[in-house]
């Protein structure tokens, strides 16, 4: 489906006269991000002006997640905040989007506690936006409902991205898997890829618009093409497809199911002179047990097998991962299982996660024997355990010299300029402002826990 904004030129009047400015809370994934994104997109092509900042925005848009818990508070919180502001002030439009919004119990507490918000919509509904956003802001008319998730893909959405160099595209929305204890599925619903020249298209446009590296999302790449009726093309034909694309120099994607990575996408990576040589391998889990209660359908061992194989593609792949401790009944053996991937691994980056109960999955309904407490106490042994290690990984990289995007102005230190190695580890090194947006060779000096330093060579 194209979408196609004919409200734009109805509402634009009002909203430059107005000055009207807007500020994106964005929370969760990529896929958030990207869609957050195209919603800066439609509001800029109907007048409104960026302003990044929640006091003083006329619209403050909160793109949600439910994946854990304590999102849920964050966003009543600064709801309640801002209620004042929404009561009181002209011109203040209170909008929540994203996965919560696909949670009923969530909109009926929006309807109930929090009725001054003017729009709520769901996970796949930017086509009727403008339109609910020209009730709101003309007609005074708020917008509270559930909107069901259906099979369309809205292609055409105008984006807006904040970098200049690197930028992520979806190529697969929705997710079939249903692992036992993620939301996911529910609010984002199945599986839906785009169609290779969409998705070849826009990244043209982006190699052409001096985009450099590329981020393939969804939440499983690796099934992208299997809805395909009419034609036999799958994730390794896409980055194939995507590695001709002249400008393009860097290729990156996530996240990749450990199930569903077969031999071919290796093969692909191992002959690729643009995908990054950092994998983002989920894990969740190192216990076999666990992993079959988890729904994920491999292995301890299965999953030890791909990473083997891609260091033997290429020895310089490095690994990152999302691991879940404390899933319900997880014992202290099961436990150490997951120690014992991540020593044999020896990830680069580990997003690590205590389990959290979500309504409607099923491993919510598993009566759970382990303690709170127990549960912070293994992420702050894996925290500890990946700490230890980290140094000893980066120690290893002294000396080496990489090609690396030179990406800005480093934040936290005014003399240097930062970038990531193809592997993804951050890098601060001194260069001139010209440099931004060129690829540049980096030798690593030393290393700082959290970055590297280097210098152009
Ligand atoms: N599709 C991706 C993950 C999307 S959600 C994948 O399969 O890898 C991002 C991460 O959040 C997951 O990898 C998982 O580690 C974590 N997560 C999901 N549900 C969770 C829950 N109920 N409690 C704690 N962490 C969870
Ligand atoms: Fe959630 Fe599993 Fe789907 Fe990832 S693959 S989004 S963890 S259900
Ligand atoms: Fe959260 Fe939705 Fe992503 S639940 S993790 S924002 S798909």
């Amino acid at each position: 489906m194209r979408f196609v904004n004919s409200y734009s030129d109805k509402i634009k009047k009002y909203v430059i006269e107005n000055n009207l400015t807007y500020t994106i809370d964005t929370m969760g994934c990529q896929m958030n991000e990207n869609d957050s994104n195209k919603y800066s997109g439609i509001l800029e092509s109907m007048g409104f002006k960026r302003e990044n900042n929640e006091k003083k925005s006329n619209l403050i848009l909160f793109n949600t997640c439910c994946v854990r818990e304590n999102a849920e508070n964050t966003l009543f919180g600064r709801l309640g905040y801002l209620k004042n502001r929404r009561l009181k002030e002209e011109n203040v439009f209170l909008v929540v989007v994203g996965c919560m919004t696909q949670q009923k119990h969530i909109l009926e507490k929006i309807k109930i506690s929090y009725p001054f918000v003017d729009i709520v919509l769901g996970t796949s509904a930017m086509s009727i936006f403008p339109q609910k956003l020209y009730d709101a802001i003309l007609n005074h008319k708020k917008s509270i409902e559930y909107i069901d998730i259906g099979n369309e893909i809205e292609e055409e959405v105008p984006i807006i991205y904040e970098d200049k160099y690197k930028a992520s595209v979806s190529i697969i929305y929705g997710c079939n898997n249903f692992c036992s204890y993620c939301i996911v599925p529910y609010v984002r619903g199945r599986e839906r890829s785009r169609r290779p020249e969409d998705i070849l298209k826009d990244i043209k446009t982006l190699a052409k618009n001096g985009y450099k590296e590329i981020m393939l999302l969804g939440q499983n790449v690796n099934s992208y093409g299997n809805d395909f009726k009419d034609i036999d093309y799958n994730f390794s034909d896409l980055l194939q497809d995507v590695e001709k694309i002249e400008g393009i120099e860097i290729i990156r994607f996530m996240s990749p199911h450990p199930k569903d990575f077969k031999d071919d996408v290796i093969e692909v990576i191992k002959n690729s002179k643009k995908i990054a040589r950092q994998i983002h391998l989920p894990l969740q889990s190192g216990s076999t047990n666990i992993l079959k209660q988890m729904n994920r359908k491999y292995s301890k061992e299965q999953y030890l097998e791909i990473v083997e194989k891609l260091k033997k593609a290429d020895p310089s792949i490095s690994f990152s991962t999302d691991i879940i401790v404390g899933f319900p009944n997880e014992t202290e053996e099961e436990f150490l299982e997951t120690l014992d991937v991540v020593k044999k691994v020896q990830f680069d980056q580990i997003y690590m996660f205590i389990y959290s109960k979500r309504k409607g999955t099923r491993a919510a309904t598993i009566e759970d024997k382990v303690t709170a407490e127990e549960k912070v106490e293994r992420l702050e042994r894996l925290k500890k355990l990946y700490e230890k290690m980290l140094p000893d990984l980066n120690k290893k990289l002294i000396g080496n010299k990489y090609k690396v995007l030179v990406e800005g102005k480093s934040k936290n230190n005014e003399n240097f300029f930062t970038g990531r190695t193809s592997q993804n580890k951050v890098v601060i090194f001194k260069a001139e402002k010209e440099d931004i947006g060129k690829i540049k060779d980096v030798k690593i000096t030393s290393e700082h826990l959290w970055y590297l330093k280097g210098e152009i060579v």
